[in-house]
């Protein structure tokens, strides 16, 4: 049984991500902004209430990512899978941001969201995962930061945050590689959810159980890699 930890799960890919790692049996903490506001993740308490917690956590707050850290250290021992799953497309209600309407904080919480929280969240949380077994951190980026297959999008912040993130999670896996630690980069497809809309082609059961199949199967060699849900390299 793994322990698991996940950020931003209180909808979207998150919540799937927390319903079929408890549905595989595993020991989740699954962290949103607001539990108590998290009525999809307090109906699961229902049905998984001995392998399962619900901790407050914002991910660009980093006195938060400290209260987490403290909650969950005095329930896990260790961390086995860390899924860095909070994203947002745009840092304010204006969806997008095209050139000619560029704007400073929109950008900026992007990147603090995107690249940034990750690299903290996964900092704090380090002593804990070190202790794991065979311990994996997965960062969800998109195939959006892939500067070789940018397919001329208008979301500029958030597909360079997501170049962002692959650059630290590239270095990053590198570094806790010596640890035995397997940090990946993976891309959900394009997903039916708030962000992907109904537009998206691939339901969100699907992705996550590809992506629970990739991470399951995950060796050291292949620490450093950015693949989509189907396995497949993404190249850079
Ligand atoms: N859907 C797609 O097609 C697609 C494709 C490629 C990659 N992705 C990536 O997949 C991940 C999940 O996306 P999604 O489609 O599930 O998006 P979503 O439906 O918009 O959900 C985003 C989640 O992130 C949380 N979040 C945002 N800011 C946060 C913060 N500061 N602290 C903690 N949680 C925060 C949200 O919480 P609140 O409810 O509190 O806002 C929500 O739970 C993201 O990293 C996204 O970039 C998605």
């Amino acid at each position: 049984m793994m322990k698991v930890v996940i950020t931003g799960a209180n909808r979207g890919l998150g919540f799937e991500f927390t319903k079929q790692c408890l549905v595989q049996g595993e020991e989740v903490i699954t962290t949103c902004r607001e539990p108590v506001n998290a009525l999809n993740l307090q109906s699961l308490k229902e049905t998984h209430n001995n392998s399962f917690q619900i901790v407050p956590l914002d991910v660009i707050d980093y006195h938060s990512i400290e209260l987490a850290y403290k909650q969950i250290s005095s329930l896990f021992s260790r961390i086995d899978l860390l899924i860095n799953n909070a994203g947002i497309i745009s840092g304010s209600i204006r969806r997008y941001h095209a050139f000619g309407e560029f704007f400073t904080e929109d950008i900026v919480r992007v990147f603090q969201v995107n690249a940034i929280a990750p690299l903290l969240v996964t900092e704090k949380f380090y002593p804990l995962v070190k202790n794991g077994n065979q311990p994996k951190l997965v960062f969800i980026s998109s195939r959006r930061g892939s500067i070789s297959q940018k397919e001329g999008t208008s979301t500029y912040s958030y597909d360079a945050s997501k170049t962002a993130l692959n650059m630290f999670g590239k270095r990053l896996a590198a570094h806790v590689k010596r640890d035995n630690v397997i940090l990946f980069l993976l891309h959900q497809g394009w997903v039916k959810t708030d962000m992907g809309t109904d537009q998206a082609p691939v339901r969100s059961p699907d992705s996550i159980k590809g992506m629970l199949h990739i991470i399951e199967n995950a060796t050291l060699a292949m620490s450093g890699s950015f693949l989509d849900w189907q396995g497949n390299l993404i190249p850079w």
